[in-house]
């Protein structure tokens, strides 16, 4: 009986000190804000970095929270990405429930985490099988894309009129219960539809579709893109594709534009990758989403959109970095919603936020059963939640400093290239390089010394991160990785690695790196670890 009650007071304290994180005072709305192409995620008032996870689909019922939290905690994540359908929140036309909403803000306050909601409405995968079944049931009203031959597509089309109302009213009505529920901003960001486009058809060729086809451009897009004419003229063989993408665009925009009179959080929309080599085929990618090649015409139709962002589940290094560089532009900051769950996707956290990046989100986080293999892992096992608990954790130790620094000052981030070769960059007048698969002592081309090779030297796991804080210091982040600053100006020289973290924005030592410990470069392997190098020129 007493120990019983013993953990009862235990966990009510737990509770308590978690709820103080995220108390009930009204704070700021969260926004982003963009300077030099620089971007910052502003939460509480200051620069945030989302270290998500997102959910399974059906993972949005009160009774699968407890099977989602603690994977959340096991990677130190400090953010869930939850879907909220349509069909749960008005399973009835007009009649709204938002019970599940409200159970996951009172736990995720409770487990101290913040909540990224997807709306899963007009498109999820492009497919409308989260709409209730009124949308579903009625076909004349709600109306669906035709193929060229003038069949049903089984997706909804973008120029339905009174789809696009009914799905406004209800994310209106979702936004409305965050502003009167949700004074805290337990919810940071919302992401309006999922996956949106068609696959294997570019646009809707029934009747309406037709008509707006043969109309010129709109005036907003000749603007963004120096074009002119009809669709045909203006963008020729991606005709379909574009006329496709505005018209997704302009509808995702209106709900957005709703939702932000509402209450104006951040609002994003997650893109269907196709391989690069798909891109720009009009049947091989989801046509109207928004993929790497047609940012542009998103921008210019979605100016209620903040960013776009790239759903990423090919394992190959060479394309995920093509992704990276794609969707981390001046004017949109780079966010992961979701990457596969598998171990080796977890060392691009580092070439995330090594460019700029917001957020980063494994796929599937949970542990409800399911996994997404071959996409994601086919189990969470111990090397998998380690592959990402670990940077969360290094990083989570100084998340809002390394935000705050990332907002203002130079960063570079890499991961394990498939073929294990090195990396680089110049920073500062620092070339600054990581390399792989090595020993914390001794250097690979020593023959004298014998020994197996490292354990992780063949698997596909180590990252790093570096931010410039001033013209002689940079901070370290990574994992499995071997890193070494190197310097063509004479005196250049390394003056000291200190081991620490930050202390109300202030950089504290916990001790100073020497000897061993930096004689073969700076070796990070499993421990989360965060430095801060500082150079010095002899004159
Ligand atoms: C991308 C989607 O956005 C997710 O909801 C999910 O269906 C994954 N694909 C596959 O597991």
């Amino acid at each position: 009986m007493k120990v019983l009650r013993t953990t009862a007071a235990l966990l009510a304290l737990a509770a308590t000190t978690a709820l103080h994180a995220q108390n009930t005072a009204r704070t700021e709305v969260p926004r982003i804000e963009s300077r030099g192409g620089r971007h910052a995620f502003i939460v509480d008032g200051a620069p945030f970095l989302m270290l998500a996870a997102q959910a399974n689909n059906s993972s949005n019922y009160p009774a699968m929270l407890d099977q989602v939290w603690p994977t959340l905690d096991r990677i130190n994540a400090n953010t869930l990405e939850m879907p909220i359908a349509w069909q749960q929140v008005e399973p009835v036309e007009g009649r709204f429930d938002f019970s599940f909403l409200q159970v996951l803000l009172d736990q995720a306050r409770t487990h101290d985490k913040r909540v990224v909601l997807l709306w899963f409405g007009t498109w999820k995968n492009t497919s409308y099988a989260y709409t209730p079944d009124w949308v579903k049931l009625n076909p004349g009203r709600f109306p669906r894309m035709r193929t060229r031959d003038g069949k049903d597509h089984g997706v909804l089309s973008a120029h339905g009129e009174q789809t696009l109302a009914a799905d406004t009213r209800a994310f209106v009505k979702v936004m409305e219960y965050v502003r009167d529920h949700d004074p805290q901003n337990t919810v940071i960001m919302v992401q309006p539809e999922n996956e949106t486009g068609s696959y294997r058809n570019p646009r809707d060729y029934g009747a309406t579709g037709n008509r707006l086809f043969a109309q010129t451009i709109p005036p907003a897009l000749a603007r963004a893109t120096g074009k002119a004419g009809t669709w045909s003229q203006a963008f020729g063989a991606q005709a379909d594709r574009a006329f496709n993408t505005w018209y997704v665009a302009s509808y995702v925009n209106a709900i957005a534009a709703a939702g932000k009179k509402v209450k104006a959080l951040p609002m994003y929309v997650n893109a269907a990758l196709a391989g690069p080599s798909n891109v720009p085929d009009p049947d091989g990618v989801a046509s109207g989403g928004p993929q790497q090649d047609v940012l542009d015409i998103w921008k210019a139709a979605a100016p209620a959109i903040d960013f776009q962002a790239p759903d990423i589940y090919d394992r190959k290094s060479e394309n995920i970095v093509q992704y990276l560089n794609k969707y981390a532009r001046p004017d949109n900051p780079l966010m992961v919603p979701e990457i596969g769950n598998g171990r080796e996707f977890a060392r691009f956290f580092y070439s995330t936020i090594g460019r700029g990046g917001i957020g980063f989100a494994p796929f599937g986080m949970d542990d409800t059963g399911y996994y997404n293999y071959p996409l994601g892992s086919d189990r969470l096992d111990k090397d998998t939640l380690d592959a990402f608990a670990l940077p969360y954790k290094a990083v989570g130790s100084i998340m809002r400093d390394w935000a705050r620094i990332a907002a203002t000052r130079p960063t570079w981030g890499a991961a394990k290239p498939d073929d294990g070769s090195s990396v680089s960059t110049d920073m500062g007048g620092w070339k600054i390089t990581g390399s792989w698969g090595e020993w914390q002592f001794g250097n690979k081309e020593w023959t004298w010394l014998k020994s197996e090779p490292a354990p992780w030297a063949a698997q596909p796991i180590g990252g790093l991160a570096v931010a410039q804080m001033s013209s002689n210091e940079f901070l370290l982040v990574g994992d499995h990785v071997r890193v070494r600053f190197e310097s063509a100006t004479p005196g250049a020289t390394v003056l000291r690695i200190e081991e620490g973290g930050f202390t109300d924005g202030k950089w504290v030592t916990t001790r100073v790196w020497n000897g061993d410990q930096t004689d073969y470069g700076i070796n990070l392997i499993d421990r989360p670890q965060v430095l801060k190098i500082t150079t010095g020129r002899a004159r």
